[in-house]
């Protein structure tokens, strides 16, 4: 294996940091690494917003679902969908008087503009990850970064085309850390189909999940998929999600 596909594979997530800043060397190769990623059309249509406000990593501790390790993280990134920019500079470049005269009906971004936005700075941010890992930074995605929309706009003061699609916690991990398993991956043949999708039967799913039974299973739950429904797919921190981002679509499309 060479060293790229070792590192790659070898990554796991870090939510425990050492007491140990992030020189400001590395902090911008993991930036410039992050911003050497393909883009949509070469756009860029995203922006990165650090966090170094000890009160903020605060804040979003509560409104990222109570994840206390992001107070400790001694780098904060988050990643912003970003068109607002190209709004502004389409203004600057007198794009009004521009469809004018040539009899163009004007747009503003909507909704695939806003998932092509969100491509973009997820793929700035998993290169951020992959950079951090080579230079010994652990990281942690915070998914929850998505949710309580309003705040985070009041937060960052986030103008109408930009979103919060997700943050990033980096830090030194804890040597005690490293020695844990990593966390298990389904088996490449129910995720890499050929050609076209494959639906899964009874028997794929038994097989499928066999690694994933566990001794307890949450509230009244017999199973692995009904455990995961409970923790998951109907908790409350989901539910608020699809609220905070259906109203980001709503003030894109707006
Ligand atoms: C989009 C996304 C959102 C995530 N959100 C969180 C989060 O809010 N909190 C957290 O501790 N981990 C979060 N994670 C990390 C996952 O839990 C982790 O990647 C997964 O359990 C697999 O573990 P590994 O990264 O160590 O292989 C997130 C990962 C992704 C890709």
């Amino acid at each position: 294996m060479n060293e790229t596909i070792n590192l790659i594979q070898n990554r796991r997530s870090i939510r425990s940091y050492e007491d140990k800043l992030i020189s400001e060397e590395n902090k911008n190769l993991i930036i410039n690494s992050a911003m050497r990623s393909p883009t949509a059309g070469n756009m860029m249509l995203y922006s990165i917003v650090e966090i170094e406000d000890q009160e903020i990593k605060d804040k979003l501790v509560k409104s990222c679902d109570n994840q206390p390790f992001i107070a400790k993280a001694p780098l904060v990134l988050l990643f912003l969908a970003d068109y607002q920019r190209w709004m502004d500079y389409f203004t600057v470049c007198d794009i009004d008087s521009f469809c004018e005269s040539e009899k163009l009906t004007q747009r503003a971004p909507q909704e695939g503009d806003m998932l092509l936005a969100c491509c973009d700075a997820l793929i700035a941010a998993q290169t951020a990850v992959v950079a951090a890992e080579s230079l010994g930074i652990g990281s942690c995605y915070i998914g929850d970064i998505m949710e309580n929309y309003e705040f985070h706009k009041d937060l960052f003061n986030l103008p109408k085309y930009t979103f919060p699609i997700i943050l990033l916690c980096f830090g030194y991990p804890k040597d005690k850390i490293l020695n844990k398993a990593l966390t298990p991956r389904f088996a490449q043949k129910y995720i890499h189909f050929k050609n076209a999708y494959k639906s899964l039967n009874n028997i794929d799913f038994e097989e499928m999940y066999k690694t994933r039974k566990l001794k307890h299973y949450i509230g009244n739950a017999t199973n692995f998929g009904q455990h995961m429904y409970l923790k998951k797919f109907v908790a409350d921190f989901t539910i608020e999600m699809t609220r905070s981002v259906r109203k980001a679509i709503q003030e894109w499309s707006s």
